[in-house]
């Protein structure tokens, strides 16, 4: 086993930049939820910002820790409950204008993890901020709502692991072995399907990582921040309305939609078809 130490520090820039600049105004007096909040690092820079924060987080061990830093802190915008996010919901919690779901959605199974991504819509006045691993290479695929969503099943606990074992764990799920982890593009469709209009990836500031002794500079591999708006469907003139392709999902191997890979076999059919089975078959080695 190893212990590395990792600085995250960037990616607290990255949250609370993207934050300020998606809202375009002061947060005084919004609302904001951090979803799995732990000691509320996040929760307490928006409230330093003047937002109203609520952060719910499961174990107990991290409210009492928040809820001290908020004594020390004398902070009276920010309140923490303990509570599992699978419990979200609008009559409970009423709504919030910002949602923050950092490092939390991939500690979920399915379709629990389905059912947050929709609560989470139905908690947001505006937007919505969801920083997660996904699936590099999908194994496995479920349903949920008659919609099919692609990822791979990941071991959060090992298999028989005691209650008392799992709440240890400080930062992984509450309870459930295995949790869900969706690819970009299942990622991107759950998000549509539950009503968001636009979603964006934040992508600068970079939120890289400082490793070890040496501080050695680290990008996260398989991991995204999204930015989910709830905004108001748009709809286009008559003359160009066709509804069924307002709706278009993304393919799960976007590579073998590429316009310009199809442009490319189109204008030469013979080597078109030849490269494109020929792709096809490296791809199962090479991908
Ligand atoms: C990886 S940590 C992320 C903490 C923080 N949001 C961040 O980004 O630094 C995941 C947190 O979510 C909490 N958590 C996991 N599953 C949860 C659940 N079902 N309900 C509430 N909290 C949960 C964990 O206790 C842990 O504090």
């Amino acid at each position: 086993m190893y212990n590395v130490e990792i600085d995250t520090s960037a990616m607290m820039r990255r949250t609370v930049q993207t934050v300020c600049d998606i809202a375009r105004r002061p947060l005084t007096g919004l609302r904001v939820l951090d979803l799995g909040c732990a000691h509320g690092h996040y929760a307490f820079e928006m409230a330093k910002l003047g937002a109203l924060v609520l952060g719910i987080e499961g174990r107990e061990t991290w409210v009492k820790q928040a809820n001290r830093t908020r004594q020390e802190e004398s902070r009276t915008n920010v309140e923490f409950v303990q509570d599992d996010v699978r419990n979200l919901g609008k009559e409970k919690y009423g709504e919030f204008d910002i949602v923050l779901c950092l490092g939390l959605l991939y500690h979920l199974d399915a379709p629990d993890v389905f059912n947050l991504v929709n609560n989470i819509f139905e908690v947001c006045r505006d937007f919505a901020v969801i920083e997660t691993h996904f699936a590099a290479k999908p194994t496995g695929m479920q349903t949920w709502r008659g919609k099919q969503y692609w990822g791979a099943s990941i071991q959060e606990h090992a298999a028989g692991a005691s209650a008392k074992g799992k709440l240890k764990r400080a930062g992984a799920s509450l309870d459930n072995e295995k949790s869900f982890w969706l690819t970009k593009s299942s990622l991107y469709n759950i998000l549509q399907h539950v009503g968001f209009t636009s979603v964006y990836e934040s992508r600068i500031p970079v939120g890289n990582l400082y490793i070890g002794p040496d501080s050695a500079f680290k990008i996260w591999g398989h991991r995204t921040m999204l930015v989910a708006i709830k905004g108001g469907p748009q709809s286009l003139r008559d003359s160009l309305e066709i509804p069924a392709r307002l709706k278009a999902d993304w393919p799960e191997t976007p590579a073998d939609y590429q316009f310009e890979q199809y442009l490319y076999e189109h204008q030469s059919p013979v080597i078109g078809k030849i490269t494109g089975r020929v792709r096809r078959f490296l791809r199962r080695f090479v991908v």
